[in-house]
């Protein structure tokens, strides 16, 4: 019986991403004995590394170097895997950190296997995957030059958060919520990410993509997708992703009125004074990349037809948060309208699921409160994550890459869903280029631009995590 052994290549690994998330996720999954016995990890960077260097870094990991992504280096690190690999089923795990530009050289080196008596070859790919509809289905028909889609394994790490994977466990297994899921008790879904941190560093990338490529037609869009889609046959990834990918397809084209972009710009706070966006030496002056981002979405279908499903994104605001925002219909005839005063808005149900920080489930109802009198109160029921499961939650990385290694393809982006998911927002990133639409600017630190509240109340919605 041949033994196996599982290599997993990082490319980029002298990287932000690498250092942060990538090799703590392999640590994590190693600790925690998820790993096969016979594993190796290996680095690969244009960074002139060490072994010794990189292991000082991070631990358990090899490396080989490359200048340039030229075959010969690629070469070598075959050489490296082949080594390692000889007499055994091999299986090969590479994740790509790196520019879409060196993905394809990668590619074709992942293909490059010795004989058929071999294991699997999977490729994690991390977004920007293209900058719009064009670059990203050009990025799509070169890598399938050498891979099959079954290898290709987009990542979203949002896709990988606990309370993400919980969203759809809420939903259908609950029939206090299954139910209402629709138009006729929802009024809108908000879907809000915010950083309290500027693009630091990251000012050079960030230029050329902007927080609607970052954040809003990735990780916002495919929580969208999973909040509302129709119920999937089974939980097989297939299925799933078919119910997500009509989603996307039934978006109405998102227009520019339905949209307004923000920058942040400097501020002193006390002694201390915040940098505008364009004060980054690695953003061009008089940049026009927006760093916040609003806008409303509809979905041309029987269960949503006229909810208005609301995004914001931004950097540099005044607190780092991710959550779902479900705000539900008045009760019809409700009795108690008088206690509500005129506005009635603030007796409908809100469910809300905190993504981050401090996980938590928590629905905003109508309560008495205690006393002879009859005042109500609107009070919350709230599963905070931290109370109910001290255990530590694993961060999004960890289950996403011990899934790519198990094969399971439920949380990862097929191809036909990034097409989708482009061709929602390339038109609108055109003619936001086109145009040259001038963001609203921001201090650093605030809640973000006003033009994000007129944007709602056009819907006659309340950003929920302002009100
Ligand atoms: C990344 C974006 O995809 O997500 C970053 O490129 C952003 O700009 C990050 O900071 C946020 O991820 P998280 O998990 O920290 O919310």
């Amino acid at each position: 019986k041949v033994g196996s052994t599982l290599s997993i290549t990082v490319v980029g690994a002298s990287g932000d991403l690498a250092k942060k998330k990538i090799f703590p996720a392999l640590f994590a999954l190693y600790y925690e004995d998820c790993l096969p016995e016979d594993f190796t990890v290996f680095g690969y960077a244009r960074t002139k590394l060490t072994d010794e260097e990189l292991r000082n870094m991070i631990s358990k990991t090899l490396t080989c170097r490359i200048d340039k992504n030229s075959e010969e280096h690629f070469a070598v690190l075959d050489s490296r895997l082949k080594e390692k690999e000889a007499g055994k089923l091999s299986n090969r795990l590479f994740y790509l950190s790196i520019p879409p530009n060196i993905f394809v050289d990668v590619a074709k080196c992942a293909s490059l296997r010795a004989s058929s008596a071999t294991g699997w070859t999977r490729v994690i790919v991390e977004k920007p995957f293209g900058r719009d509809s064009e670059s990203s289905g050009e990025l799509t028909r070169s890598l399938k030059q050498y891979l099959r889609e079954d290898q290709i394994f987009r990542i979203d790490h949002y896709l990988g958060k606990e309370l993400v994977e919980n969203l759809s466990v809420l939903r259908f297994s609950n029939l206090v919520f299954e139910p209402l899921w629709s138009r006729n008790y929802i009024r809108n879904v908000q879907f809000i990410f915010s950083e309290d941190f500027g693009t630091e560093g990251r000012g050079g990338y960030f230029d050329n993509y902007g927080i609607i490529r970052d954040i809003m037609q990735n990780h916002l869009l495919q929580i969208l997708a999973l909040f509302a889609m129709e119920t999937p046959v089974s939980l097989d990834a297939e299925d799933i992703r078919n119910e997500k990918v009509k989603v996307l397809r039934s978006m109405q084209p998102l227009l520019l009125e339905n949209v307004i972009v923000g920058q942040y710009k400097g501020h002193n706070k006390g002694s201390k004074s915040y940098p505008a966006y364009t004060d980054d030496p690695t953003v061009p002056k008089g940049s026009l990349t927006p760093t916040f981002a609003a806008a409303a979405l509809f979905l041309n279908n029987a269960r949503w037809d006229g909810v208005p499903f609301l995004m914001k994104a931004g950097k540099a605001l005044h607190t780092k948060r991710a959550e779902i925002r479900v705000q539900f219909r008045h009760v019809p005839g409700n009795l108690y309208k008088r206690n509500f005063g005129t506005d009635l808005d603030k007796a409908t149900n809100e469910l809300v699921l905190r993504l981050q920080p401090d996980e938590a489930i928590y629905l905003k109802i109508n309560n008495k409160v205690p006393g002879l009198g009859m005042r109500l109160d609107r009070s919350d029921l709230n599963l905070l994550y931290r109370s109910r499961y001290p255990t530590e939650i694993p961060d999004a990385y960890e289950r996403l890459v011990l899934d790519a290694i198990e094969g399971e393809r439920r949380l990862f982006i097929r191809s036909d869903e990034l097409d989708a998911a482009w061709a929602l927002f390339t038109p609108l990133l055109k003619e936001l280029e086109e145009k040259k639409i001038v963001p609203e600017l921001y201090p650093y630190g605030s809640r973000g631009p006003v033009g994000a509240h007129y944007l709602a109340a056009k819907y006659n919605v309340r950003w929920g995590d302002l009100s």
